[in-house]
């Protein structure tokens, strides 16, 4: 079997290193891939979707697996179906539960499934109107894809007429921001509950969590996530089995209404409030990095689960009896802007540990932090903190000037 994978992060290269480990696997390429996923397959310099088929069906690639969602909303799975391909992903009008937050909220209305409550519109006076029953805090979103950052947690209500006024003018985000939802704030925790979906039938894999603030102690900006572990004892069996009844089925009965069966992760981002789950938005894909835990949970073989996934004849799936945290490290100036390269280098793999690559980049074959998000540290353990210590042993063993890390992930797990 040889496997095609779309992306270049420390998702892809977690996916790459678990479809390493099945020996039917004879060849794994990357699309555009990184410095890091050339040691695991072979990376592919082909970005046009019409192009990537073609190489596909020339080299005989038995299923491509799709990481990010830019692609997955560009339509690549609609491309390679129409060239007969296999290919783990929703079809573009599938894709639209996150590229646009104005269909994910109506399509949750519709279905019955809760969620903050909100007004979807392109009109600034209804908007106005709407915030002022709204008490504070408040969020305003931008409807279209924004790269994480189309959310404003707003403190006051001129605040949010503030921002929508800016996202409706298209000074902020362009077009993304031409329709915005205006919804409640949700106090509670959150949770990244995913979900590999065939069309018609789901299996669920162990309850992550994210940590989205830069600093120790959920302090500083919003990032694209610090850190993540599994599975999460804050997903008690009860929200689980809620989330699956009361999320995942009505989603994958509603997009079969819709035409637009859902194939692929749908990653529901979960906010439980009083012990009630609600659904903050829906993503098509593996969170990040999310996946980064989810990958050495998984007991068997990735590429033959999501290939049957893709077919819409998806199968239990196995899981281990393990717990995995993984601990970002990220370069020095992240969020805020691009930092200078610097050369990594890695002491020692202790055991129950291992490096998963996403920003970096080779210089005469030396591997170099280049990115926002350089590495993430996995530790894997019997229990949380097991995992938790062997992460952070790992941590110790990796150097680049200026990096940084939280030092508390999976707090909530432990405190
Ligand atoms: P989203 O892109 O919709 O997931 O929003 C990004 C982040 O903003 C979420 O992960 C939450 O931390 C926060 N957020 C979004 N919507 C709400 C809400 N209604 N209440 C509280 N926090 C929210
Ligand atoms: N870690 C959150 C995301 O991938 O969207």
């Amino acid at each position: 079997m040889k496997i095609l994978v779309i992306g270049n992060g420390g998702r892809e290269y977690s996916i790459g290193l678990k479809l390493s480990e099945d020996k039917n696997i004879s060849q794994i390429y990357f699309a555009p891939g990184n410095a890091a996923t050339s040691k695991l397959g072979e990376n592919i310099k082909i970005s046009d979707f019409n192009e990537l088929a073609k190489f596909a069906k020339d080299k005989n690639i038995t299923l491509t697996i799709v990481g990010p969602e830019a692609p997955l909303s560009a339509g690549i799975v609609d491309v390679f179906k129409a060239h007969g391909l296999a290919i783990f992903g929703p079809s573009k009008a599938a894709a639209r539960l996150e590229g646009s937050k104005a269909y994910m909220k109506d399509f949750l209305a519709k279905n019955g499934i809760k969620t903050a409550r909100y007004l979807n519109t392109d009109d600034k006076e209804k908007a106005f109107k709407f915030i002022e029953t709204l008490g504070i805090p408040l969020v305003v979103k931008a409807d279209g894809l924004c790269a994480g950052k189309g959310v404003i947690i707003a403190q006051s209500h001129d605040e949010a007429k503030e921002a929508v006024e800016q996202m409706l003018s298209g000074e902020s985000f362009g077009d993304a921001g031409k329709n915005v939802v205006v919804e409640e704030y949700l106090d509670g925790f959150e949770l990244s509950f995913f979900a590999i979906c065939d069309g018609e039938n789901f299996v669920s894999l162990p309850v992550a969590q994210d940590h989205k603030r830069l600093l120790t102690g959920d302090k500083g900006p919003n990032t694209g996530g610090m850190g993540a572990y599994a599975p999460s004892p804050l997903a008690t069996q009860q929200i689980i089995t809620r989330l699956e009844n009361e999320v995942v089925r009505p989603t994958l009965k509603g997009m079969q209404a819709e035409g637009a069966p859902f194939c692929g992760v749908l990653f529901v981002g979960v906010m439980v409030v009083n012990g009630e789950p609600y659904v903050l938005e829906f993503n098509v894909r593996f969170g990040d990095p999310e996946c980064e835990v989810l990958m050495p949970l998984i007991d068997g073989n990735l590429g033959e689960i999501l290939l049957k996934a893709a077919n819409g004849e998806l199968e239990n799936v196995k899981l281990k009896d393990k717990c995995a945290v993984g601990v970002v490290i990220a370069s020095s100036e992240y969020p805020y802007k691009n930092s200078p390269k610097a050369k990594i280098s890695v002491k020692e793999i202790p055991n129950d540990t291992h490096l998963v690559y996403a920003g970096v980049s080779e210089e005469n074959g030396e591997i170099y932090a280049s990115g926002g998000r350089v590495l993430v540290c996995v530790g894997l353990g019997k229990d949380i903190m097991t995992a938790q210590q062997n992460a952070y042993k790992l941590c110790e063993n990796v150097h680049f000037e200026g990096m940084q890390f939280r030092t508390d992930i999976a707090w909530q797990a432990l405190k």
